[in-house]
């Protein structure tokens, strides 16, 4: 590999061989099957925090629009619409392979609530009732604040977002950064080194 190559899984059109793995997602209420692929996050498993957030007994609104920020193959974004299936759900990417994965893994589970999306194509007048994401804390601080900005603030006034993060990867100073900007935020599990979060609309500054 040459030495300035950069295939992270956050990558726009990640440069890595794909070398697809297909996994079975097996939760309480429903499975699917997803392809995972090289350069898309957590290849040939389902990840733990992403597990946690599915399988933690939160609401999903049976109507309107649904928002998995950083969708990669697809596992919150095909739960959601399995859960509400006449919701649509906004699947939303940068990397191109992972916006692939994830139309690919909708079709082949007959899943057809699932919009998938770069960030810049969801037309900016759309409200989320909800946003699920296990976020990219690994673009950096900065981004991450200016990412979770732009996205919660795009939640409905009775909206909920839950993220989950890594408690070494900084969840609980996420969770002061976001109470601190009005985002009324609470913890509502913690398990294996990662925190559930959830996140209510930001209250007038
Ligand atoms: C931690 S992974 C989670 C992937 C998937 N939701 C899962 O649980 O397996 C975060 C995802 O966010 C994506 N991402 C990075 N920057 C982003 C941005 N600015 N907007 C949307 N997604 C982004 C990454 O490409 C990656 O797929």
């Amino acid at each position: 590999m040459a030495a300035d190559r950069t295939d992270h899984y956050f990558d726009d059109d990640p440069a890595a061989p794909s070398d697809p793995v297909t996994i079975d997602v097996t939760l309480p209420d429903t499975a699917f099957v997803l392809e995972t692929d090289r350069g898309v996050f957590s290849r040939g498993r389902l990840d733990g925090g992403t597990s946690m957030l599915l399988r933690h007994d939160l609401p999903v609104p049976a109507t309107g629009d649904l928002l998995d920020l950083g969708c990669g193959a697809g596992p919150i974004a095909l739960t959601m619409a399995r859960r509400a299936p006449a919701a649509t759900v906004w699947a939303i990417d940068v990397n191109e392979r992972a916006r692939s994965l994830c139309t690919r893994n909708a079709e082949r589970n007959g899943i057809a609530n699932v919009l998938v999306r770069h960030p810049d194509e969801v037309p900016g007048d759309v409200r989320f009732a909800t946003i699920w994401s296990n976020p990219p804390i690994r673009i950096g601080k900065a981004a991450l604040r200016d990412l979770l900005t732009a996205w919660l603030t795009r939640l409905t006034p009775d909206g909920t977002a839950a993220l989950v993060v890594q408690k070494h990867l900084g969840a609980d100073s996420l969770q002061r950064w976001l109470g601190d900007q009005c985002w009324a935020t609470d913890r509502v599990a913690s398990k294996s080194g990662y925190r559930l979060l959830t996140v209510r609309p930001r209250s007038e500054l």
